[in-house]
């Protein structure tokens, strides 16, 4: 058949349409920025009435992209929680920064696939040098391997199977887990792990029973004792140590594992650490964070985020092994089609994980750290510290609040407890009483959904040996002092709103 170059529905738009459309585009991501504050950040639709507006049928025509940009300015962008937005204090509060923004956009026209370095060489060799800043900037061993992935859970996966196949006797990489008699490997992570280490155990065939969780102390940290007695009672029992996982930056509080003594008993034991400084890690860039801050190097492998406090767009993580090969050896298989030949200095960076197909994500952080420079992010994530720190003062200051932890980052967990109901439990002894916690509990959570239907602002909880706490994440490239002062407006307002709606304790009996 005669190929038909007539036909309208060949090709792609002409680059002038997509000049045009861009431009059209990069305004309205400008006019975002510029008015996300009198946009309300999170949406009260619900999950049938969103579903009803979007649905729709397959559209069989092409249709014209305005109609479909004005559609997304309609239905889609009203209907998000608004992450980028200052008021947005939930999980981690993050920014997509304009260089980042446009990184993405050549990345997606570039479309260069780094899977191995003949593939896109400069891919390649700028994913290895922005790995070195990675682990300058975080204080992390500059020769270790390293790779860019996207996200911290997958990380902690891979790092894991890196541990596991070190355990070369048991020869899992080649003879699997199954159909013969391996003995039972253990992980032990604290009682405030983040979750993916439970998945990986899932993952791994290892199994969550044996991803043992440790005993943390008054400030969440794991304690170490605890967990060398665990060690040494499952090696009694003829367990497996296999690795442990400590956190730098705990998902609930912030709070670090005290790394240096939790590293000797893993070496004493010959067991991987795998340091999880997803959150935590990147805080280094500021030196009075890192002057106060465990040593990341102690860890056989390490996880940091750039999607979570250096203003990098979603998806980027950054994981480094310090025992050179271990990642190759899991992960490095090369079917004839990828052959290619190595010449000195490169590598092949599908060699590092289960992705083959990578896209160019060093790109992005190269151009957030030129643009902003070393100096700049340290100034812009102090600033985060110093907005933090303000808070938690006012916080404090207050009689109806506590804070309830404090963390070397800028996120911290608060609870409502008002005065006067403090005054009559201790006047009726039912201080540290069950029924007044349960009851603080529910205020809180109260007080958090109006936060969130309210549209001003938006934060997620956390539950804690304290119980229900209202967690802020600050991080936000804009958040300012003006900012943090409406959010505690309007914590304070409301908390008296619902106090003010809430039955009256002393039936609390
Ligand atoms: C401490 C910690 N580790 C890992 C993760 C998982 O991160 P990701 O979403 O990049 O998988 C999180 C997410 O909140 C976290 O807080």
């Amino acid at each position: 058949m005669k190929p038909d170059n007539e036909n309208l529905n060949l090709g792609d738009w002409a680059p002038h349409e997509f000049e045009e459309q861009g431009q059209k585009l990069i305004q309205l991501i400008r006019e975002y920025f510029e008015n996300i504050r009198e946009t309300p950040v999170s949406t009260d639709i619900t999950p049938k009435e969103l579903l009803n507006m979007l649905d729709g049928p397959i559209p069989n025509k092409a249709e014209s992209f305005d109609l479909t940009l004005d559609e997304t300015w309609e239905k889609i962008i009203p209907h998000l929680t608004h992450w980028n937005h200052p008021s947005f204090h939930a999980y981690f509060s993050i920014t997509a920064s304009f260089p980042g923004i446009l990184a993405d956009l050549l990345i997606s026209s570039l479309n260069v696939n780094a899977m191995v370095w003949k593939a896109s060489p400069a891919a390649s060799a700028l994913e290895k040098i922005v790995l070195r800043w990675i682990t300058e900037m975080v204080g992390y061993d500059p020769s270790s391997d390293g790779v860019l992935i996207n996200n911290a859970s997958l990380a902690t996966f891979y790092a894991l199977v890196a541990a596991r196949d070190a355990l070369t006797d048991l020869e899992v990489r080649t003879k699997g887990l199954t159909g013969r008699v391996l003995p039972t490997l253990r992980i032990y992570t604290s009682d405030q792990a983040h979750s993916s280490v439970d998945k990986a155990a899932i993952a791994l065939g290892i199994g969550t029973d044996h991803a043992v969780r440790i005993p943390t102390d008054e400030y969440y940290q794991m304690i170490p004792e605890e967990l060398e007695k665990v060690i040494l009672s499952d090696l009694e029992k003829g367990f497996r140590p296999m690795a442990v996982v400590a956190t730098v930056g705990t998902t609930a509080t912030g709070s670090v594992d005290p790394l240096s003594s939790i590293s000797d008993i893993c070496k004493k034991h010959g067991i991987w650490l795998h340091i999880d400084a997803a959150y935590g890690g990147f805080w280094n860039v500021v030196p009075e964070i890192k002057n106060k801050s465990e040593d990341l190097q102690l860890g056989d492998s390490i996880v940091v985020n750039p999607h979570k406090c250096l203003y990098t767009p979603l998806e980027v993580t950054a994981m480094f092994c310090r025992r050179q090969g271990a990642l190759s050896n899991s992960f490095r298989l090369v079917p004839e089609y990828l052959q290619t030949e190595n010449e000195d200095g490169s590598i092949d960076y599908m060699d590092f994980s289960l992705q083959l197909g990578r896209s160019f994500r060093s790109l992005k952080l190269w151009w957030i750290i030129r643009s902003f420079g070393l100096e700049g992010l340290t100034s812009r994530m102090r600033r985060s510290i110093q907005l933090a720190e303000w808070l938690e003062k006012e916080v404090n200051l207050h009689p109806d609040f506590e804070c309830v932890t404090t963390s070397h980052f800028p996120l911290l967990c608060i609870r409502y407890v008002p005065e006067h109901l403090q005054n009559i439990w201790t006047e009726l002894k039912l201080d540290e009483n069950e029924e007044s916690k349960k009851y603080l509990d529910k205020l809180n959570a109260q007080i958090m959904q109006k936060l969130n239907q309210s549209g001003l602002v938006y934060l997620s909880h956390a539950v804690i040996r304290e119980g229900y706490v209202i967690r802020i994440s600050i991080g936000n490239i804009k958040q300012n002092l003006d900012d943090i002062k409406t959010l505690w407006d309007t914590i304070q307002k409301i908390a008296k709103e619902v106090n003010q709606d809430s039955p009256s304790p002393i039936m609390l009996k």
